[in-house]
């Protein structure tokens, strides 16, 4: 299927029910102007997100993390105990059983909430680490998503990162929205996403992205907590990266190209062909992730990266791992568990780390450090002679 012939705009997705008349705004991440919306119908709006997440009926992306490209040369002497290897590490001061953090999920409906508080619980018993979704519509007073006090009590000693709009301090927020959004869960550090491409592809989306470099900085220097900042879905390059690092960001996260797009999320919740085609057209879009974090690392040798946007195990991780990343992050793929239990989640995630530990074995790697360096097969097929 060529760029061309994905213009033609199908139906849109069937629970899409808030996609027809939808005024300025529609984002399951941050969008502006949406002040006229109640907030049933902001709940509707992420519940519709949340289904095509799930359940996508289009194709959705065709791009690559470029993961596959990595083969890890096989140690068959690995001189191993492989319950002994040591996975741990730390993040904003806390110490984590294994490199996981569990990327930004929706945080508005009840059923957000449901799903907050699962991650949470599961995050605490695995000593994972857990950001939460975007907390506009808590800040605005419209409903919390299970984004409060109750999280941290969920999940005392895991790293917690609280989650702004780049949109939002261009359109004015700084430290004092900031701030709250922290002390509202108790977060360790805030993460601030940028998603201009979900925000140009819907009607109605936040266009003016200038001045938000400058906030960013701003906040790093005033706001007294670590600012993380992350792409969504279509990657950080090493320019990008390395001037969030002048500002003063304390990590960054890749969010690459591969896994989630939320160009081809936009597409399926539009009802008018022309928006529908026009995001359709950008749903390939971005770094692929594996080249995200080895471009932004090789840019940025001292920086906190966490590498994610499309990691489905821990093979992935792994990967990601031996290309630069210090912790690893995945959303989509542990969605349809955290829509379903705790012991789902955990359940999810323990398999994911038990094939980081089966990668580190079978590499040689004792621990992550030793696994950053592990060897590499050539990336092309040897000539025959
Ligand atoms: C249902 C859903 C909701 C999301 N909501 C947010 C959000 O509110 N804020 C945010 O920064 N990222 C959000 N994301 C983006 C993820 O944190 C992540 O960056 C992106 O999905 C790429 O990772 P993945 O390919 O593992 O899903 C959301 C992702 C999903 C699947």
């Amino acid at each position: 299927m060529n760029a061309t012939n994905r213009h033609s705009a199908p139906a849109p997705h069937p629970v899409a029910r808030t996609a027809t008349g939808m005024g300025k705004g529609g984002a399951v991440l941050d969008g502006s102007g949406r002040e006229s919306e109640g907030e049933g119908e902001i709940g509707a709006r992420k519940s519709d997100h949340l289904d095509i997440a799930l359940q996508p009926s289009l194709p959705g992306s065709r791009a690559d993390t470029g993961f596959d490209r990595v083969r890890f040369e096989h140690v068959a002497l690995p001189e191993l105990d492989l319950d002994a290897i040591d996975l741990s590490t730390r993040f904003l001061g806390r110490a984590m059983r294994a490199p996981i953090l569990i990327s930004s999920m929706t945080g508005g409906p009840e059923r957000a909430g449901a799903i907050n508080a699962r991650l949470a619980e599961a995050t605490e018993h695995l000593g994972l680490a857990l950001a939460v979704g975007s907390q506009r519509i808590a800040l605005e007073g419209r409903g919390s998503g299970g984004l409060g006090a109750d999280l941290r009590r969920r999940a005392p000693h895991v790293p917690l990162l609280a989650n702004i709009g780049g949109a939002q301090l261009a359109a004015g927020w700084g430290v004092r929205e900031a701030r709250r959004a922290v002390e509202m869960i108790e977060a360790d550090a805030l993460i601030v996403h940028l998603n201009p491409l979900q925000e140009a592809v819907q009607t109605g989306g936040d266009r003016n992205w200038a001045g938000v470099l400058g906030a960013i900085e701003a906040l790093a220097r005033e706001a007294g907590f670590p600012i993380v900042v992350k792409e969504v879905g279509a990657g950080l390059s090493a320019t990008v990266a390395r001037r969030l690092v002048e500002a003063g960001v304390h990590a960054i996260d890749v969010a690459g190209a591969g896994g989630t797009s939320w160009a081809a999320i936009e597409a399926e919740r539009s009802a008018d062909p022309r928006v529908r085609g026009s995001a359709l057209l950008f749903s390939d879009w971005g770094i692929p992730t594996a080249d995200a974090i080895a471009e932004v690392r090789a840019a940025c040798p001292q920086a906190f990266v966490i590498g994610s946007g499309g990691v489905r195990h821990g093979l992935d991780a792994a990967r990601a791992i031996r290309l630069g990343a210090d912790l690893v992050g995945q959303a989509g793929a542990s969605l349809a568990a955290a829509d379903v239990s705790t012991e789902r989640v955990v359940a999810h995630f323990a398999g994911v780390v038990e094939e980081l530990r089966i990668a580190c074995f079978c590499t040689g790697s004792a621990d992550l450090e030793a696994l950053r360096t592990a060897r590499l097969r050539p990336a092309e097929a040897p000539a025959r002679s």
